[in-house]
């Protein structure tokens, strides 16, 4: 289980028995000793199973923009079991929720030493790209390796988001930043190109009120701002409708916007479209024409607390190679 850990002595407790283990990686004192000392104060995850530390990971910012993966150890025995992935993807969620574009690593140049290159070919399956040699960073005998890595990139937000539902900040969200998810929705593909999503960016506090009433039981009760999705049922071909097609791709490309700007939401359908038809109420405190259908509500504006992926099966499990 990956777990992170606030508390400092915790943090210098758990980085001392694996880094300690690891002489390969970490036989100089003076570093070691300041690898641990450091990890006190920087995010902080560990792999546990039975009590056992199996590994942990640290970052630091090095930079507005950037988090730097200052530090990372697995126990050999635990070594080939996924627990440096796991570790790197909360860590990664974590810099990408909070708003970092990259995340950098420093280690040493391919070719060097054995130990070093299977490091470094594990970050390249990370999907870290070299970015730099610094041969005098460390010393010449060490040239230091910068891999970086875009928390920015389509996948990368595809990966960070998740669904929140939590409190939101009471910070207003800029209309250009609403704007922006909104292009991004209706930019979806549509079938045979029939368009048959709208949208109705809501910011209004009076409004967002009205509608916060309706929601029953309530969601997204501090949001700021709110993004509405309107369906028509209009036949791309013959008797073909697309339409929840449509508004379903319109829907994830906001909800990648969204978290890309740094936002979080939640796809709010079911919610809505029960037999208590709150998309109806919310249609009518909006003046939604009678053709139109309200089917999603998506809340948008900055996090106030922190969440998690949830558990899904796993790629194994449901991607198929050449046939079921
Ligand atoms: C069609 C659809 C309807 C949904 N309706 C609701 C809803 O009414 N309330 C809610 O809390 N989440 C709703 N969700 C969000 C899902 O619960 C969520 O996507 C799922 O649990 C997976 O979590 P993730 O989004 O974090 O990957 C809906 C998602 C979809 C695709």
């Amino acid at each position: 289980m990956i777990r992170f850990i606030e508390d400092a002595s915790e943090r210098k407790k758990i980085s001392r028995q694996i880094l300690e283990s690891l002489n390969e990686w970490f036989e100089i004192e003076d570093s070691r000793e300041r690898y641990i000392a450091e990890s006190a104060d920087q995010p902080f995850w560990v792999s546990v199973n039975d009590d056992v530390y199996e590994g942990f990971l640290c970052l630091k910012e090095t930079g507005k923009a950037t988090m730097e993966l200052a530090v990372m150890g697995v126990i050999k025995e635990c070594h080939r079991k996924g627990i440096g992935r796991r570790l790197f993807a909360a860590a990664k969620d974590y810099a990408a929720i909070k708003g970092y574009e990259f995340i950098q690593v420093k280690t040493v140049r391919t070719g060097i030493y054995d130990d070093y290159d299977i490091t470094n070919e594990f970050y390249k399956s990370l999907g870290f790209k070299e970015l730099e040699v610094l041969p005098d960073y460390w010393d010449e005998a060490n040239p230091c390796q910068i891999y970086i890595m875009s928390l920015k990139s389509a996948v990368a937000t595809i990966a960070t988001r998740h669904s929140y539902r939590g409190e939101y900040l009471r910070e207003s969200v800029p209309d250009e930043d609403l704007i922006t998810i909104a292009k991004a929705g209706i930019d979806a593909p549509s079938g045979c190109n029939k368009q048959t999503t709208d949208l109705i960016i809501v910011t209004d506090p009076d409004l967002l009120s009205k509608i916060k009433a309706v929601l029953d039981p309530p969601v997204a009760r501090t949001a700021p701002a709110m993004i509405i999705v309107l369906t028509r049922r209009i036949n791309a071909y013959r008797d073909r409708c697309f339409a929840i097609q449509d508004y379903s791709a319109a829907i994830e490309n906001m909800l990648l916007a969204i978290v890309e700007l740094g936002y979080q939401s939640c796809w709010y359908e079911g919610h809505i479209t029960d037999e208590d038809r709150i998309c109806d109420k919310v249609a009518s405190i909006l003046n939604v024409p009678d053709e139109y259908d309200l089917v999603c509500i998506l809340p948008v504006g900055k996090a106030a607390e922190s969440f998690h992926a949830p558990s899904k099966r796993p790629l194994s499990e449901r991607v198929h190679i050449n046939g079921f």
